[in-house]
């Protein structure tokens, strides 16, 4: 399975998750600040945190300009401090017709004095855990 990962940061968490994955599924982890182009692909692995309740603006506007025919499936991995799940993100993603894993891997991430030491290393394995069970998975026709 061809299998893709994309993180948006703010204070490191999500790159620090986005490389585990991508060392361990031996596939590169793509930084959004660089407005990669990524590469057709059965599993698109979105790494992210949420922020006032949501995904990066920024985030939200890079999964519009994704083609459902080039990449397969997307999966969401999110680390936030009250292990919340991805809302406008996930239905950016529908919207634009890309097929997403129902199952998200949530994580804490500390912020300020909440969570601190968040994602630790448990939870950054348990990432890649998730990582590798989705890509056991048949690949989309
Ligand atoms: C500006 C800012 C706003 C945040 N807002 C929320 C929030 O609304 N809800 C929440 O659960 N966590 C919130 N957090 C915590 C982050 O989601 C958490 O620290 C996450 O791990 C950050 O990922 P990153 O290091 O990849 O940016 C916020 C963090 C920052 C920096």
């Amino acid at each position: 399975m061809k299998t893709q990962v994309l993180y948006a940061t703010m204070t490191g968490h999500s790159k620090k998750i986005a490389h585990a994955i991508a060392k361990d599924l031996d596939t590169k982890a793509h930084d959004l600040k660089d407005d990669p182009i990524i590469p057709n692909c059965d599993l698109l692995l979105i790494v992210s945190g949420i922020y006032s309740g949501e995904a990066k603006p920024e985030l939200l506007n890079y999964v519009k300009n994704l083609s459902p025919t080039l990449i397969k499936k997307v999966a969401l991995i999110t680390s936030s401090t009250r292990n919340s799940a991805q809302g406008s993100l996930r239905q950016t993603l529908v919207d634009t017709g890309i097929n997403v894993e129902p199952e998200e891997y949530l994580c804490q991430g500390g912020f300020l004095f909440k969570a601190m030491g968040h994602p630790n290393k448990d939870e950054i394995e348990g990432a890649v855990t998730f990582a590798q069970k989705l890509v056991k998975e048949p690949v989309l026709s």
